[in-house]
């Protein structure tokens, strides 16, 4: 064995045990997402020199993202409460990188709902928390996952215009229009307006795992990560443009109320 391949295989063993240790730590995430923290750390950081920084540098990102991970309650009233342990409940075990997302969306949009008027500011954070529930299993039926949320929630009783926002959010029109359930989203009302715009400015700049991002590199992601076949990435050519005018508009907002 060479030096090297020496080092790199001390690395390695550390790195596992950093993961146990981590696992244990944050009990309250998911083991399968905790190793792929530390995966996704390590193809960055694998290739450094100096070898025995590599489980450092895993260990600072892995925590930085175990911090952005929503295992706190947070204050709420009841229906973003219900919303959040809704989401928790669907998405958590099942998916949780979804869920990191989820529920980055849902602390941007509690920073967003200060410059709604105050009987939208609710609607907004419970939204942001189911805007993607249509992803779990349980709730999955057409494919068009704002579809499949919004119906969901539209069972459980939850007031139309939150059912609406997940229906139509992040540009799902021209997306239903490409894999032909344009009539079935039709079902849901469209309200546009300040609203609506927020809670896309709050998807649209937050990554998979939850953290902010400008809306060109949310947009980059989603066409890497999907591909170009990805209906969600052919129906950028139609609401692209729709999508950036109303991450401008909120940030119009937050810049006049700062
Ligand atoms: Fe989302």
């Amino acid at each position: 064995m060479t030096i090297t391949a020496e080092v790199v295989s001390q690395a390695d063993e550390k790195i596992r045990r950093l993961e146990s240790q981590l696992v244990r730590e944050y009990g309250d995430v998911p083991p399968s997402l905790v190793h792929e923290w530390i995966e996704r750390a390590r193809a960055r950081f694998g290739g450094a020199r100096l070898q025995d920084y590599v489980p450092l540098f895993v260990a600072r990102e892995v925590r930085a993202s175990a911090r952005a991970f929503p295992v706190e309650a947070t204050e709420g009233t009841f229906l973003s409460t219900w919303a959040r342990n809704t989401a928790r409940r669907l998405l958590a075990a099942e998916l949780p990188r979804r869920w990191a997302h989820t529920a980055g969306v849902a602390r941007r949009a509690e920073h967003v709902a200060r410059v709604l008027p105050e009987e939208e500011r609710e609607l907004l954070v419970a939204a942001a928390w189911v805007h993607d529930i249509g992803y779990a299993a349980e709730v999955g039926d057409t494919g068009l996952h704002s579809l499949d949320g919004a119906r969901y929630l539209r069972r459980a009783g939850v007031p139309d215009r939150i059912c609406g926002l997940v229906a139509h959010h992040s540009g799902a029109a021209a997306v239903a229009e490409l894999v032909g359930l344009a009539g079935e989203l039709g079902e849901f009302p469209d309200h546009r307006g300040r609203l609506r715009d927020a809670l896309w400015y709050c998807d649209m700049s937050t990554g998979p795992d939850g953290h902010p991002t400008t809306v060109q590199g949310r947009l980059a992601e989603i066409r890497a990560r999907r591909g170009p076949d990805d209906p969600v990435v052919r129906a950028l050519a139609m609401n692209g443009d729709e999508r950036l005018a109303a991450v401008r508009r909120t940030h119009r907002l937050l810049r006049r109320a700062s």
